[in-house]
């Protein structure tokens, strides 16, 4: 059985299940549902349009791009709108977490300085600096996946018999033009449920339907970073660093609160397109998608299924940035336990992002080195250990602790905790679902002490 897919193949392959089902009713169940072949045809007018735009995304970037480790691009999704029965091929998140790359190196810009690229094998760096956003590029690769795998020519070749219609059902023609030999390629249906769930990123990042999302996570964070730094100015802007970074909003709103702010992905798709939205924006709500299609799942209307979403809801290059902003590619452990990092950050801020570790105590122990002493480190986020529930190979690894004991860690590693509560969030929920998952997350503000903590070593 061929396992290879494209985002708009598996999709419409979705579409072709909802057609089948439908033409198994009896004439009558049929009648009352008579409106569901005019679904079907938006549907799929929906999907052209979100092929439109990831064709555009991966367009914006040269090949070669290896892709195939990718890894772990969402938290949640796991009980909501499980999207379609592709979900039983991807574990409990609803997107692929696993399968750490060890072969990446770092590849970092300091804040002070233009970015270099130190290791063929490497991710892309981007950077905004002056107001002036470009895309410094992708390093080389060796793997034969490609990002306009995303893409398949089959539906392609329908996008272009099908016009694709706006919100409103006003039929423009389509993109005739950007089907391209290149994109003849499958990928593992893996990948197409990132593709989905980066989707789902989009708009928790770089949407208006994302502000509420982003004021329970984000704000909190924003808030804290600004009173911790009063007297910062843009001239000696104190130095953040976001791993994590998803797409790049928060990073982004650090930069625009006067920090010298950088994020750190790991993930391919991730860093894809947060240099799309960062670099590549010409202006606000360029771009629409229709981020709900891929489930049934919990719809109070159709409308609500089918509706758009503008993106980005900002022009990034208008945002009011400090010099220095930068995206950094690689895993964070192997990035930031550079002897280059020790005592390089003024504040680190973790969101969502701590349970990602395969040992969490690991993280937490780079925290704290790479801070300067009486740095910050922020955290808001679950505990959803991403490798919980991978039972793999013999050497897979899932340290799972409770809250209470990365606090005693943090503690160890020379934290002192000066504040914490907790605070309800969802994370890329679709917000009109009747299924809401919430997070009670921790929220806490940590200042390295090494002094301190001297006093709780065990003797
Ligand atoms: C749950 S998402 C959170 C993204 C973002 N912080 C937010 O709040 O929307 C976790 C992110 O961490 C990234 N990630 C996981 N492990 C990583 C690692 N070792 N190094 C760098 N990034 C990593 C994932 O690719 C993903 O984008």
């Amino acid at each position: 059985m061929d396992f290879s897919y494209s985002y708009p193949d598996a999709a419409e392959e979705d579409v072709k299940r909802y057609e089948r089902s439908f033409r198994k009713l009896p004439p009558a169940h049929k009648a009352l549902l008579s409106h569901y072949p005019l679904k079907f045809q938006r549907l799929r007018r929906c999907i052209s349009v979100n092929s439109y735009f990831i064709f555009n995304m991966v367009q914006a970037f040269e090949p070669p791009l290896d892709m195939s480790d990718d890894i772990d691009v969402c938290e949640d999704s796991l009980l909501e709108d499980a999207p379609n029965d592709h979900s039983s091929s991807v574990e409990r998140n609803g997107c692929s977490c696993q399968s750490t790359s060890t072969s990446r190196k770092m590849c970092c810009s300091k804040p002070d300085q233009d970015y270099n690229v130190e290791d063929s094998n490497m991710t892309q760096v981007t950077r905004m600096e002056q107001q002036e956003l470009q895309c410094d590029g992708f390093c080389g690769s060796n793997n034969e996946s490609h990002p306009h795998a995303l893409l398949h020519s089959k539906e392609m070749d329908r996008c272009d018999r099908n016009p694709v219609n706006d919100s409103n059902e006003n039929v423009s023609s389509s993109p005739h033009g950007w089907l391209d030999p290149l994109l003849q390629l499958n990928v593992p249906l893996v990948d197409v449920d990132k593709v989905r769930c980066i989707i789902r990123n989009i708009v928790r990042d770089w949407a208006a339907e994302g502000q509420k999302e982003r004021d329970q996570c984000y704000k909190p964070i924003l808030e804290e970073l600004d009173s911790l730094f009063p007297n910062r100015s843009r001239e000696s802007a104190p130095a953040c660093l976001v791993p994590g970074a998803g797409l790049g909003r928060l990073a982004l709103e650090i930069s625009c609160l006067g920090f010298i702010s950088q994020g750190n992905e790991f993930s391919y798709y991730m860093m894809i397109c947060s240099s799309f939205i960062l670099n590549h924006t010409q202006i606000a709500g360029e771009w629409t998608i229709y981020p709900w299609i891929h489930s049934n799942l919990n719809s109070v209307s159709d409308s609500d299924q089918l509706r758009p979403v503008s993106i980005p809801d900002i022009h990034p290059a208008s945002a009011g940035i400090t010099e220095g902003f930068s995206m950094c590619g690689g895993d964070f452990i192997e990035v930031y336990s550079d002897p280059s990092q020790v005592g390089v950050w003024d504040a680190v801020v973790t969101c969502f992002f701590i349970d990602t570790a395969h040992n969490i105590v690991e993280y937490i122990e780079i925290i704290s080195k790479i801070l300067k002493e009486g740095g910050v480190w922020i955290n808001l986020g679950p505990l959803l250990y991403h490798f919980a529930d991978i039972y793999g190979q013999e050497d897979d690894m899932s340290i799972e602790l409770s809250l209470e004991d990365v606090k005693r860690v943090a503690l160890h590693f020379g934290f002192q905790l000066e504040k914490e509560r907790t605070i309800e969030t969802t994370y890329t929920t679709n917000p009109k679902s009747m299924m809401q998952n919430h997070y009670y997350a921790a929220f806490w503000t940590m200042r390295k002490n090494s002094t301190a903590a001297e006093k709780h070593m065990p003797s």
